[in-house]
């Protein structure tokens, strides 16, 4: 199959809007379709396009992989209950930190939220639902990659594991696919989607794990989740890409109360970027980073060291894993 590219330059998105709702109508006559919802750009916008089309036959998901940001599982449940969308938040917290237990190889650690997810948690629900369309929000880009080999395949059906004979009557609607973000996001806009989540910063699809080097245990998780709360918190009003903390695997000597205390270390990275293919170190005021700094370590009582990194993409890439 060709997928047709819209250009952002050439899209209408209102008439963009009408045209799926009214094919995605059509497509699942009668059916039950499901989701899932990870609050990034691409999921939230199929969310609202497919629920504006389909109603109550969409059964939208939230699954809690306890990986998220500070408050995001309920922020984008809210958003989208605010917005007439009811999502069903799935609390799969044990399920993943115990496929992580002991894993340390950063591919090893991707592959074992992918297989959670898809074989495990979100597996379960769709066999459960009875539904017979899955809508997944893979874009443009999505495709170019995946054709490329930079990605995985994105079919979603193999990723469950279904054998598409046994799979009969399951039917994948990817309902933006022929976007880039660009145009994802003023389609977002124009679905009444807040700006909170519409223009919202790239963030990886294995959440905080990819912020953390070494194993992902429970209290590394929460140390880089506070850590990413005050970096977010402090770079709001930055002019960047994207902006994100890192907790090193190495421990490096400090001062705690006059005493040598042997302690983490966090990383901060901002970058300026178009589409994060390149990528230059965006250059913040010197206060800004001192004031990071100290409030990492006085809020984050086991940091002693925070890092800025000055390095650009290529040979650096934009997450740390
Ligand atoms: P890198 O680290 O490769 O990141 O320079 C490029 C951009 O992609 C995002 N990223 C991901 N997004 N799933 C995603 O959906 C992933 O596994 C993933 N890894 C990286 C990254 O945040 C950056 O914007």
């Amino acid at each position: 199959m060709t997928i047709r590219e819209i250009p952002a330059e050439t899209l209408d998105p209102v008439r963009f809007i009408e045209e799926k709702c009214e094919a995605l109508a059509a497509e699942t006559a009668g059916g039950i379709a499901v989701n899932a919802l990870s609050g990034g750009v691409d999921s939230s916008v199929t969310t609202m396009l497919a629920h504006r089309a389909l109603g109550d036959r969409l059964k939208t998901f939230f699954i809690d992989n306890g990986l998220m940001r500070k408050n995001e599982p309920e922020f984008v449940v809210e958003t989208m209950e605010k917005l007439g969308v009811p999502v069903v938040l799935v609390d799969a917290k044990d399920e993943f930190f115990s496929a992580l237990r002991g894993v340390g190889d950063p591919e090893q650690k991707r592959q074992v939220i992918t297989d959670t997810f898809y074989q495990s948690v979100f597996g379960r629900l769709v066999r459960e639902s009875g539904a017979t369309f899955l809508l997944q929000g893979t874009i443009y880009t999505d495709v170019e990659e995946t054709v490329a080999g930079i990605k995985r395949q994105h079919n979603i059906l193999s990723q469950l594991g279904i054998d598409t004979e046994e799979a009969y009557g399951y039917k994948v609607i990817e309902p933006l696919i022929e976007l880039r973000k660009t145009g994802v996001r003023a389609v977002g806009k124009a679905l009444g989607l807040p700006e909170s989540i519409w223009n919202r910063p790239p963030f990886p699809g294995p959440a905080l794990v990819a912020r953390v080097i070494g194993e992902a245990a429970p209290e590394k998780i929460d140390l880089i989740r506070n850590a990413t709360a005050i970096v977010e918190e402090e770079l709001a009003g930055v002019d960047a890409f994207q902006y994100l903390a890192v907790l090193h695997e190495d421990r490096v000597t400090g001062v705690r109360d006059g005493s040598r205390r042997y302690g983490n270390q966090i990383e901060i990275r901002c970058w300026d970027s178009l589409d994060a293919t390149e990528a230059r170190p965006t250059r913040l005021p010197f206060d800004l980073l001192e004031t990071m700094a100290a409030r990492i370590t006085s809020e984050i009582p086991e940091v002693v060291s925070v890092t800025y990194n000055i390095t650009t993409k290529p040979p650096s890439t934009i997450e740390a894993l």
